[in-house]
């Protein structure tokens, strides 16, 4: 109100002293403009009535006074007139005598000067102008006509303007001041208010108020910055509780913020850069537009959190068809787009090199290799060499990146790159190198099959540590090292030592950005009715699978077991249905193409031989979808299914646990997946074995609700113990403890 007040007041002080100003100008310029028309039209007169002879008779009497006085007064609105000779002698009648009397000496100095005066005085309270013309006659020594005219109008009429003025301003002043009013209570306070109560609501998380944003557009930037301070307001508030429940217990929970100081203090300033194949965005033409997607890769989930958290760069391939339109001359873009946490840095390869390095020797060579599912890998040499430029390619941008740095942390990533840790080591001995392996390790017997076993353990042992999901794959690391290479395993401390060199084989069992925050969320779930009905399928119970198309994930072998689950269980037809999101991956290798078209027969081929209205066995949905598009699947289906014949680790278990915010559900999990060892709570299944998965999906549908809390409460917990915070605050404690 005070605010309000001093605002109306200085506005109203403000129109005042411009119209005061404007008045005063306009009042002098109008008071100037009269005298000057009185005294010409004075003068104008006077010579008038000096053209009247009886004037120059010389026997001009009291009479002729006080008749040529009584015809100018009414002929032209002059008071009258006076003929002066000396202060003795004056021709005048009664009324002019009173005026005269009272400027005599005004007189006296227009006769001494010979010149006409015109002056004002006052008298009687009335403004009276005197306009004296001296005239030099002959019949008498010198005299003066003397002219009187009202000059009272003069303050009347700027009287009236100061007057219409002041009435102006304050009709002025109080609508400015009515404007004014209306524009803070509506356009500032109230919007101020509502601003405040939307504050309030994000910070209390009222939900009912949150839709309250102010309405107008002026105020979008402010509403956008309020809402990133809350909503980092919300996750310190989530911190800190989370850090305050967990003081009791020994383990604290990480989050990135915990990550981010421990990050800190073991980099010491120091560059991180994450090395892989494959990028986290990419850029792809859309249209006029272009598009921005992460791709389907287990290492990315794992890995965009870690750098989300603590920046530093990232270097990997750029494969979008607009990924070279968004870099900057360096071939870097900071991501992710909508809010810039960290640099990624292209490195373009040819189609020759995409080829033989990506196809050819990492794909059809190392991922079988590694992936016991029975499909054969392919090495040939031409693959092979330019795996090895590649690597040497990469191994370049890494050094050209931390040329001014002695000790930078090179985390790199998967079966892409076996030979970069060497080819750094090299030319940055003090460099930390560490390598993940993202995907199954084999025994050294299947490992032996690759005729360039020896470079690559030898390129992988450029690292000081070297991580696998489980310590079975790390064993199976060892032993193959000490079939293959002259070198020394110590099975105490799980390291090689070769060259003088000594490189530490870990399990650091990878994980998802899940922390205490998203474990007590409670967003409503979905009924999974109502998410089939978008595709014209009406079923009651729903089960979930999320793969990339690949031979390693047993796609065959789960609908094979859910075939088999409806022959044996008839009551669940046309009212259970499995949705497999696929995403097409590497569809350029025959060995892939060939996947998707054995997958899409073999739902096919299901759906027709359970086929009935509006309901399908199988609904799969070949295409890639976002985290946001994946979400409502999550926590809408009645069971999760993870079938995979060989897997690393395989975070979509871990992602459908972490949705489950109100401990329901069921998770089937392939014992050949690392997830196996973590989640115990899963029903764990051989996907080789049809029979026991089809059982195990009748298990799911049919389990207790109390059962299925107790296993999800129990796995969940597992999971945000093991985040992939704590993963990377573990691996990265491990590298920098290595000297
Ligand atoms: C696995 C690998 C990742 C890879 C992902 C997708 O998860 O461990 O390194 O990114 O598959 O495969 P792609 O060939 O599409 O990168």
């Amino acid at each position: 109100m005070r605010l309000t007040l001093a605002f109306i007041l200085s506005i109203i002080i403000a129109v005042g002293l411009v119209a005061f100003g404007f008045t005063f100008f306009q009042s002098t310029a109008e008071r100037n403009k009269l005298i000057s028309e009185l005294e010409i039209r004075t003068d104008k007169i006077a010579g008038e009535v000096l053209k009247n002879d009886v004037l120059y008779s010389g026997q001009i009497n009291q009479n002729d006074i006080e008749h040529i006085t009584d015809s100018i007064s009414k002929r032209y609105n002059l008071l009258g007139m006076a003929i002066y000779y000396n202060n003795d002698s004056i021709l005048c009648n009664k009324y002019t005598r009173n005026l005269i009397s009272s400027s005599v000496n005004y007189i006296s100095q227009a006769i001494t000067a010979d010149t006409s005066l015109g002056n004002f005085f006052t008298i009687a309270g009335g403004d009276i102008y005197q306009y004296i013309r001296p005239v030099n006659g002959t019949d008498i020594s010198s005299k003066a006509y003397v002219f009187y005219a009202d000059a009272g109008y003069i303050d009347k009429v700027i009287s009236n303007i100061w007057f219409r003025n002041f009435v102006r301003w304050f009709i002025q002043a109080f609508l400015v001041s009515l404007v004014t009013l209306l524009i803070i209570r509506w356009g500032i306070f109230s919007q101020i208010n509502r601003i405040v109560a939307w504050v309030k609501a994000l910070r209390t998380g009222s939900t009912s108020q949150i839709n309250l944003k102010p309405h107008f557009k002026y105020l979008d930037p402010l509403h956008k910055e309020i809402e990133t301070i809350a909503k980092a307001m919300h996750e310190a508030k989530a911190t800190a509780e989370e850090e305050a429940r967990l003081r009791t217990s020994a383990e604290a929970i990480w989050t990135p913020e915990r990550l981010k100081v421990e990050v800190e203090k073991l980099l010491q300033k120091k560059k991180m850069i994450v090395v892989s194949n494959r990028e986290p965005y990419i850029h792809i033409h859309e249209g006029k537009d272009i598009k921005c997607i992460v791709p389907a890769s287990g290492m990315i989930t794992a890995m965009e959190p870690i750098l989300k958290a603590c920046s530093g760069l990232w270097i990997a391939s750029g494969t979008g068809d607009a990924d070279k339109e968004t870099v900057n001359k360096n071939g870097k873009v900071e991501v992710p787009p909508e809010e810039p946490k960290y640099t990624l840095k292209r490195l373009w390869l040819t189609r020759e090199e995409e080829d033989h390095f990506y196809y050819g020797f990492s794909n059809e060579g190392m991922w079988p290799l590694c992936h016991i599912a029975h499909t054969r890998p392919t090495f040939r040499n031409e693959d092979w060499l330019y795996y090895q430029k590649v690597n040497k390619d990469f191994a370049k941008a890494v050094l050209d990146e931390t040329k001014d740095e002695e000790q930078p942390f090179i985390l790199i990533q998967d079966f892409h790159f076996a030979l970069l840790p060497e080819l750094i080591k090299k030319e940055k001995p003090r460099a930390k190198i560490a390598i993940f392996w993202h995907i199954p390790w084999p025994n050294p017997e299947s490992f032996g099959i690759c005729p360039w076993q020896r470079e690559i353990l030898q390129g992988m042992l450029g690292a000081d540590l070297i991580g696998f999901h489980t310590q079975y794959h790390c064993n199976h690391f060892l032993e193959t090292v000490n079939y293959v290479l002259e070198s020394r395993v110590l099975w105490e401390n799980f390291s090689v030592k070769m060259g003088g060199r000594t490189t530490f084989v870990k399990p650091f069992p990878i994980s998802i950005a899940f922390t205490l925050k998203d474990y007590d969320n409670n967003s409503p779930k979905i009924n999974p009715s109502q998410l089939l009905n978008k595709y014209g399928i009406t079923s009651q119970f729903m089960g979930i699978g999320i793969d990339r198309i690949d031979y390693t994930k047993g796609l065959i072998e789960k609908f094979l077991a859910i075939e088999r689950f409806l022959e044996k269980n008839p009551e669940y037809v046309g009212k259970f249905t499995f949705v497999q999101i696929g995403a097409p991956s590497r569809t350029q290798l025959k060995s892939y193409s060939d996947m998707v078209s054995a997958v899409e027969n073999e739902a096919n081929r299901i759906n027709l031989r359970f086929k009935s209205k509006n309901w399908k066995a199988i609904l799969l949905i070949k295409r890639h979808h976002s985290h946001e598009e994946i979400a409502p699947f999550y926590s809408s289906a009645n069971f999760c299914m993870v079938s995979s014949l060989h897997d690393g680790m395989n975070l979509v278990a871990k992602e459908f646990v972490a949705s489950r915010n109100q401990n329901d559900g069921a998770l089937i999990l392939s014992r050949f997946a690392g997830a196996f060892q973590e989640l115990q709570g899963a029903i764990i299944i051989n996907p080789y074995d049809i029979e026991k998965s089809a059982d195990a999906i009748k298990q799911a549908l049919e389990m207790s609700a109390e059962e299925q809390n107790n296993r999800m409460k129990q796995m969940r917990l597992v999971i945000v113990q093991h985040n992939i915070y704590s993963w990377a605050a573990t691996l990265l404690r491990t590298m920098a403890g290595i000297n």
